[in-house]
């Protein structure tokens, strides 16, 4: 095993440039509300980042005009993730809720919210995810809602696992459920993760680092609420979503992560 892994750099090597970013960010203090798109610690998007601005377009007629969704496509039964196939999902049944506001607090009502995970033991159903963790036969990982008139999503699912990914030697992903939010029409659309408290794999993942400033990644991390907790049933988290302002959820902005 080692001596396939020589040409893999070591966690070790990625975490003392984690560190030395941090210490460069934490001289100035500067705001930062996203992801650094050139991150190098994140090695397996080095080459495929975007390396200039943005070029901003109007969007086409289409895209403005085109049917994206319609809300009653969207049926309550898809925000449980535990029961769509047969029996249901191994692992911690937990309930994640919370609101999608714009920067002054007031509610994104009817947004659609759509989620995808791993399972329990940390594997996606996805073709490049063979790595030896098993499949859940009761658990596909993906879901969808809309956000009700207060601007509140709510899903049933089970906590995902960390997985081992290429980035480097023995790179893991801390626990984290994908989120994206669609608006009305296909310009309108954020794709974000969501953390876990407390997480011991924080400090050596580069996507989650790569939000250099540790108040604007730290909104990432969920909190648990034991209020959402239901007696024997399910624990719960809560974490709310930020559209605009300078509390604003950090969002991707290139290639989507692992
Ligand atoms: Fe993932």
């Amino acid at each position: 095993m080692a001596d396939t892994m020589t040409a893999l750099e070591s966690q070790a090597d990625l975490s003392a440039e984690i560190e030395d970013t941090a210490a460069t960010w934490a001289t100035a203090r500067e705001p930062e509300f996203q992801p650094r798109r050139d991150y190098p610690p994140y090695r397996s998007t080095l080459l495929r980042h975007p390396t200039k601005d943005l070029f901003q377009v109007d969007p086409e007629g289409v895209e403005l005009f085109a049917p994206a969704f319609g809300q009653r496509d969207v049926a309550p039964l898809e925000a449980d993730l535990t029961i769509q196939r047969g029996g249901e999902p191994l692992g911690e049944r937990m309930v994640v809720t919370g609101r999608v506001v714009d920067g002054d607090g007031r509610p994104v009502r009817h947004q659609l919210v759509e989620v995808w995970q791993a399972n329990a033991g940390g594997r996606y159903v996805h073709q490049r995810d063979q790595h030896p963790a098993p499949l859940d036969p009761n658990f596909t990982g993906m879901g969808r809602t809309l956000t009700d008139a207060d601007g509140v999503y709510r899903f049933t699912t089970v906590k995902p696992g960390p997985y081992p990914w290429k980035n480097h030697h023995n790179a893991w992903r801390p626990a984290h459920i994908h989120f994206s939010l669609f608006g009305t029409d296909f310009t309108q659309r954020l794709v974000t993760q969501m953390y876990f408290p407390g997480d011991p794999l924080f400090a050596l993942d580069p996507i989650y680092q790569s939000i250099v400033d540790p108040a604007a990644r730290e909104r990432l991390v969920a909190t648990y609420d034991h209020d959402v907790t239901t007696h024997e049933w399910a624990t719960g988290y809560r974490w709310d979503i930020v559209l605009t302002g300078a509390h604003r959820t950090p969002v991707e902005t290139g290639e989507d992560p692992a």
